[in-house]
């Protein structure tokens, strides 16, 4: 799978990131019938949820078709500030027509953290439509953190983990469920993800390094802060509006 950077300006980043994801959505639905789509957790995609969710959005997505995933959760119940679900829930959920049936928290609260893993690898699809992925500075993604041995895990799809960032309990997908999805959308803004954004794409590093290697060969789309350490970013034609301002080369 080759990847592709794609840059908005801050301003076109929401619109454009949701009319992105809402693309890879439809053509699932086109292709079969029917889409599994699993969120990324932290604040960056929450804005763009609340995009996808917005009436009159376009494309129109038929999320009768769409079945919903998380990447990661936090050890917190789905009403506290730090679940992942319970902030999708807000700006996605509950304006979008998304049947309760297809949503698929992971259960990050409960008490026997590798039953409730082993629970949610038995629903997760063997290879998901769209995932949909943040970026740590430290080069995380979704709960994958540098050094863990969460990493190197091969048969196992979702692993109960402790992590640096807060809150440190967390359930999270592992390499194999990266590997297998059919798209990759990484979101990452902001000048703080810059650096880590050139040593993943450019740099040599390592997935035990910086786990969001493992998403080189998705489409990573940034907006121009993140992409600003990117030596190659391409020479697109800039367009204002909604239009990604640059499309970068296949990330190598
Ligand atoms: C989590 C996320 C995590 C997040 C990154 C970026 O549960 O914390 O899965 O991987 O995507 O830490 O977070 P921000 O978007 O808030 O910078």
């Amino acid at each position: 799978m080759t990847g592709r950077v794609v840059v908005f300006d801050p301003a076109d980043y929401v619109a454009g990131a949701a009319r992105l994801i809402g693309e890879k959505i439809v053509d699932a639905v086109v292709r079969r019938g029917r889409c599994s789509l699993a969120l990324a957790g932290g604040s960056t995609p929450m804005p763009v949820y609340r995009a996808l969710a917005a009436k009159g959005f376009s494309p129109s997505i038929p999320w009768d078709k769409v079945e919903i995933y998380f990447g990661d959760e936090r050890g917190v119940p789905p009403d506290d500030k730090n679940s992942n679900y319970g902030a999708a829930r807000l700006v996605l959920m509950a304006h979008a027509p998304i049947p309760t049936a297809s949503v698929h928290p992971m259960d990050g609260a409960r008490a026997d953290r590798e039953a409730a893993a082993r629970d949610y690898d038995g629903i997760l699809p063997a290879r998901l439509d769209v995932l949909l992925l943040g970026l740590g500075a430290d080069g995380h993604t979704a709960s994958l953190f540098p050094g863990s041995p969460a990493l190197h895990e091969t048969e196992r799809r979702v692993v109960p983990v402790i992590g640096p960032k807060p809150p440190p309990a967390r359930l999270t997908i592992t390499p194999p469920v990266i590997a297998a999805a059919m798209h990759i959308v990484m979101l990452a803004t902001g000048a703080d993800k810059a650096l880590v954004v050139a040593r993943v794409l450019e740099g040599a590093a390592s997935p035990d390094e910086l786990p969001a290697w493992l998403a080189r060969g998705g489409t990573w789309v940034l907006d121009s802060a993140a992409a600003a350490e990117l030596r190659d970013q391409g020479k697109g034609k800039r367009e204002k509006g909604n239009g990604p301002t640059r499309a970068g080369p296949a990330v190598r």
